[in-house]
């Protein structure tokens, strides 16, 4: 068979699997005519990289996100394995695929998916420390967190296992192939300088030495700003220096570090909320001020060591967008404004803890289907 009919026969292959997951079930939408609400899972599945950080609220939610997604991923796995695949099956013939709808089903089912009953079963979940029947902005960010580390770990997991080439549960640095970006261009491209799958970076995340990385090493390897490895934060701020030098002399000198990196620990600071962007020679006095603040020794350029105090403003972990989901979340339903939540209170605001899924103009439906 040719070169042309395969990729005709996989192009078509994909256009009837993003059709089939890209159309609202019609006969489902129709039965669900009365319900006044339409729970809606997000559907984008991009796997470039971890920029999304929002996380699910519910765990019911995240896991059946979690599902579909691995799904999707155990399908981009396949087919880039094997390119050569003449006869990919259609989506709708494999037997996951009835189980993958009905994910979709379950969270469309009012009656089988109450959300005061989950916000009534969650509350006590939160409110933990102090147990005092409000949930304050810390228990909230707690919360987040404990979500999305289950989240990255998950995709981790996912990571390694196909890395994982003798599957002893430990990722040496041959078994990790860089990803596929990095092969298919030359070195010249823009990109193939940046470390971040490097040996250096390998060897920095490997916290005990032993050559290889277990799940704990290999996640701190694909999410640096969340390591508490030394080594790792120490090679983020190597990265981040190198990223930055443009003239090329080891270090950030001033301007190297008004343009770029000033800007990110301003918004950091600012928490993200103000994007207002003051012109440049109001903000130059400030970033002088800051960078001398570096400057430990005073010789006009930051080393390594001297961006370890704010590499982790450059590099928000998990727990800064916990934080910000759960200032959102409080903004948003704090009713009587003390700054915490009561249990009434985010029963009568559903919408901020399920707003990716939570519809309820049924004429939007369609509109809405893509946007997540
Ligand atoms: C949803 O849960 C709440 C609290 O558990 C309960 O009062 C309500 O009757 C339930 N609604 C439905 C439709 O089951
Ligand atoms: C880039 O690749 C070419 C050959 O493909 C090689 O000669 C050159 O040394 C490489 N440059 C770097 C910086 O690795
Ligand atoms: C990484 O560590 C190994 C030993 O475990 C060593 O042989 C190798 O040279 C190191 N690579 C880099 C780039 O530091
Ligand atoms: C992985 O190795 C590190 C030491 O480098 C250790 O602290 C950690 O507990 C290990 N993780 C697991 C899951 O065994
Ligand atoms: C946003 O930035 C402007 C200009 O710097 C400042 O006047 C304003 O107070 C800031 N707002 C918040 C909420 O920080």
């Amino acid at each position: 068979m040719g070169k042309v009919s395969v990729v005709i026969y996989i192009s078509v292959a994909l256009l009837v699997f993003w059709l089939v997951s890209h159309s609202p079930n019609k006969s489902l939408n129709r039965s669900y005519h009365h319900a006044s609400r339409r729970l809606k899972l997000r559907s984008s599945y991009t796997f470039t990289g971890a920029n999304d950080h929002r996380v699910a609220f519910d765990p019911i939610v995240a896991d059946i996100e979690r599902r579909r997604e691995d799904k999707e991923w155990e399908k981009l796995q396949f087919h880039n394995r094997h390119p050569e695949f003449d006869s990919a099956p259609a989506a709708e013939s494999q037997p996951e695929w009835e189980d993958f709808m009905n994910a979709e089903d379950y969270l469309n089912d009012e009656d089988r998916f109450n959300i005061t009953g989950r916000l009534v079963l969650l509350f006590p979940k939160i409110d933990v420390d102090p147990e005092d029947g409000f949930v304050s902005e810390s228990e909230l960010t707690q919360w987040n967190l404990k979500q999305s580390e289950k989240e990255v770990l998950h995709r981790t997991q996912r990571e390694m296992e196909l890395h994982d080439k003798n599957k002893d549960g430990l990722i040496s640095f041959s078994e990790y192939e860089a990803p596929s970006w990095v092969r298919n261009s030359d070195n010249t491209s823009f990109g193939y300088d940046m470390g971040w799958w490097k040996e250096e970076h390998f060897n920095a995340s490997d916290a005990d030495g032993d050559g290889l990385l277990n799940i704990t090493e290999f996640n701190d390897f694909l999410h640096p700003a969340d390591s508490k490895n030394p080594k790792l934060v120490q090679w983020l701020c190597k990265e981040e220096i190198r990223e930055r030098d443009t003239d090329k002399d080891g270090k950030v000198n001033f301007n190297e570090f008004f343009h770029g990196l000033f800007d990110l620990v301003r918004n950091y600071n600012e928490e993200g909320y103000n994007s207002s962007h003051e012109s440049s020679d109001l903000m130059e006095a400030p970033a002088k001020k800051l960078f001398s603040q570096l400057d430990k020794d005073g010789d006009g350029l930051l080393s390594e060591d001297e961006l370890l105090s704010i590499i982790g403003k450059l590099h928000p972990s998990e727990h800064y967008y916990a934080k910000q989901q759960a200032d959102y979340i409080i903004s948003q339903a704090d009713a009587d404004k003390d700054g915490r939540l009561t249990l009434t209170e985010m029963i009568d605001n559903p919408y901020v803890f399920y707003s990716a899924i939570f519809n309820d103009d049924e004429d939007d439906y369609d509109d809405l289907h893509d946007e997540f």
